[in-house]
């Protein structure tokens, strides 16, 4: 990991030279929110959309902060990229506190951070563990507190996945990282947003061409019985693409290789999503 690009507080250096406060609230209460921005050829991928999310879950964490600032850094992050393929991390974090406290100063200052990482987008598909949904009530927020998320999905990892798929009382709402689509009847189903989800914008992508291209996609509250009975599934985020899920564990449930619908949707998400 070495020579990744970073940027701290208006300084750009390598990551593994950037220091950070311990009385950071990022570090001591994990009180700030992020975006992982891709790009392909240089070029960031719904670069705006990410900004517009980004702004959303500051105002829900009443952070103001510098969007043109925040645009330039992650722009520049993307120059420096020893690739022309990976993405960009950035994390906006409430500042630094005089001593820890639940309640901060008013004048505290928002902490900038962030990365530029090559990386493939190959192909990659997932096994995922199904289980309960047990994170906050503000899952739509994009907040670096993603503590049940780690913990659920180290959980799979040692079960010899690599996601979790999770329900609220039965019904299903996304992935550990990532949103849930599956063809049930031949037609495409994603959970409805709601705030036991994270308004992807992979997923929204996905619905924006589907659709397009006259596939429907029916955005509804799924149960378990319902994903389970799916003759496809996949996830979406902007560092997995559209990926397939080959196997629902804890179920012992296996889903079948080949699916036309599902092909045809991999080829349209291709073209729009790395625009070739
Ligand atoms: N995760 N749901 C959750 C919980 C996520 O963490 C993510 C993305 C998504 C998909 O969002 P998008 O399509 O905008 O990437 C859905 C990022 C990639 C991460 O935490 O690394």
């Amino acid at each position: 990991m070495n020579q990744v690009k970073a940027v701290f507080q208006g300084d750009f250096d390598l990551l593994e030279n950037i220091k950070i406060s311990p009385l950071s609230r990022g570090y001591t209460f994990s009180d700030g929110i992020y975006e992982v921005v891709p790009f392909h050829n240089n070029i960031p991928i719904a670069f705006d959309e990410h900004i517009i999310r980004f702004k959303k879950s500051a105002d829900a964490m009443n952070i103001v902060f510098d969007e043109s600032k925040v645009i330039d850094e992650m722009s520049q992050l993307i120059d420096m990229c020893d690739g022309n393929n990976g993405y960009v991390y950035y994390q906006i974090s409430r500042g630094v506190d005089e001593i820890r406290s639940h309640i901060h100063n008013s004048n505290i200052e928002p902490e900038y951070f962030g990365y530029s990482l090559n990386y493939d987008f190959e192909d990659k598909k997932f096994k995922v563990l199904l289980c309960e949904d047990i994170r906050w009530g503000r899952c739509d927020i994009k907040s670096t507190s993603l503590l049940a998320n780690t913990l659920m999905m180290n959980n799979a990892a040692l079960k010899g996945c690599n996601e979790i798929i999770m329900h609220k009382d039965g019904i299903i709402t996304e992935a550990g990282a990532s949103n849930v689509f599956f063809i049930i009847d031949n037609t495409i189903c994603t959970p409805s947003l709601n705030n036991n989800i994270l308004p992807g914008i992979t997923r929204d992508m996905s619905i924006k061409i589907f659709r397009k291209n006259n596939i429907n996609v029916f955005e509804d509250n799924f149960s378990i019985e319902q994903l389970l009975s799916a003759s496809k599934v996949w996830l979406t985020s902007s560092t997995k693409g559209m990926a397939e899920v080959t196997d629902v564990y804890s179920e012992n449930h296996s889903i079948e290789s080949e699916n036309t619908l599902f092909n045809k949707c991999e080829d349209i998400f291709r073209t729009a999503f790395f625009n070739d």
